[in-house]
């Protein structure tokens, strides 16, 4: 394994230059996948990759790539993560794995030549899902062939624009969104923040994934019936907020009961009317449910179908609810696992192999190559916050860990 020589200014530098576009909330970016503020990221990606000597190129889904070609040709060894960003989100998510990438192939570039085999960085669109609701992987499910005919033009972002339209606006052809499937990546390390507490509880800078959580995600909605909040008594209301607070205790009990990695989250609630004196007759909300073991995964998401019909009943409320296909928990392959730690480990550099609770690309990618990441400490184990933060220190460390892997793979 080889010492990787990284300079924290350069980090720092495209931390803050990234971060400028789209800021919001003092530290925060709003960047919304398919935006002006996307476009202009997306543009100073494709500037440093070339910058460093790669070729560039967007796919047919608005992934952008860089390419340094290998002596030897043939499989690709892939490195990248999302610029879009939650909306407000922090400027480190998805973001700094986007630099770590062009930062180490410069540095393996510089300091060791060209590689024997091809090695490109992606900067994928859509990965949150922040601005079309049901897009999220949008460009890692382009890659993997998980987009079917008509879904760019079935979803919709939250301000009625389709993404077959937004994806025109940048000239691209959504009907060609099979051109961008690729069988020819034999690796892909996603470097990405933890977003989470247990790299700062170990007090280490760098973590190893070993398995990515897997999800089921709802919309569901409860239907009352809406009355004046004054002159309908109590005991004949059908208070669809009411029920719904019942819903959400339960569905937090439920992730607890099960106990760790198990998590569920109500993140978004729509009241209807949405008015001071009136009972709300309607609620739509979102759960969002996580598990790193698929029988666990269904289990739990079970138990929240069980838990929220039977409130319904009690109460004399409607419910329905749509659900996506769940994602599988992704196990990382143990090889690149293994190359990670021990680039980590021949570069002095602490790292826990570890579970990773939020979703990334990096699963999605996992259906068409070997993949793993390079986790690097989030401060106050906080993320999808303007407050998020990573230290210039941990990052360069995994931009370290990250090349140490790259060379094993590509050199
Ligand atoms: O939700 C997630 O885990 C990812 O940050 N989009
Ligand atoms: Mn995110
Ligand atoms: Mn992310």
């Amino acid at each position: 394994m080889v010492q990787i020589e990284i300079d924290p200014a350069v980090v720092e530098e495209r931390i803050m230059t990234l971060g400028a576009i789209g800021a919001c909330h003092d530290t925060g970016v709003c960047r919304a996948a398919l935006t002006p503020e996307w476009i202009d990221a997306q543009a100073l990606v494709e500037q440093w990759c070339k910058q460093i000597g790669l070729t560039t190129r967007m796919d047919a889904v608005a992934n952008l790539w860089g390419r340094l070609e290998g002596t030897e040709g043939g499989m690709v060894i892939a490195s990248g993560s999302h610029i879009d960003s939650q909306l407000p989100g922090g400027r480190y998510d998805g973001a700094l794995g986007i630099i770590a990438a062009i930062t180490a192939v410069e540095a393996l570039k510089r300091q060791f030549g060209a590689p024997k085999r091809p090695l490109e960085i992606v900067s994928f669109c859509e990965e949150e899902g922040s601005r079309f609701n049901g897009a999220r992987f949008w460009g890692s499910r382009g890659i993997s062939g998980a987009i079917a005919e008509g879904d760019a033009e079935a979803i919709s972002s939250y301000d009625g624009t389709t993404l077959a339209e937004a994806m025109r606006d940048i000239g691209l052809d959504p009907a060609r969104f099979a051109d961008a499937v690729r069988h020819d990546i034999e690796a892909f390390i996603e470097l990405h923040i933890e977003q989470g507490p247990v790299l700062e509880l170990e007090d280490l800078p760098v973590g190893v994934v070993n398995i990515i959580n897997g999800s089921k995600g709802y919309n569901v909605r409860v239907v009352g019936e809406t009355n004046h909040a004054g002159a309908r008594p109590m005991d004949t209301r059908r208070d669809a907020l009411v029920g719904v607070a019942e819903m959400v205790l339960a569905i937090n009990q439920n992730a607890l009961t099960m106990g760790r990695p198990a998590v569920s989250t109500v993140g978004r609630l729509n009241v209807d009317p949405n008015l001071g004196p009136a009972v709300p007759g309607k609620v739509d909300f979102t759960i969002d449910c996580r598990h790193n073991d698929a029988a666990k995964l269904e289990e739990l998401s079970s138990a929240h179908e069980q838990a929220i019909t039977r409130i319904a009943e009690k109460r004399d409320l409607e419910i329905s609810w749509t659900s996506r296909p769940p994602l599988a928990p992704c196990p990382c392959d143990p090889e690149i696992v293994r190359v990670l730690e021990e680039s980590a480990k021949s570069q002095n550099i602490p790292s826990l192999t570890m579970p990773s609770g939020a979703l990334h690309d990096t699963q999605r990618i996992s259906e068409v190559a070997r993949v793993a990441m390079v986790f690097v400490r989030s401060k106050d184990g906080r993320s999808h916050t303007p407050e998020e933060f990573t230290s210039i220190e941990d990052a360069v460390a995994g931009i370290r860990v990250l090349a140490g892997a790259l060379h094993a793979l590509a050199y």
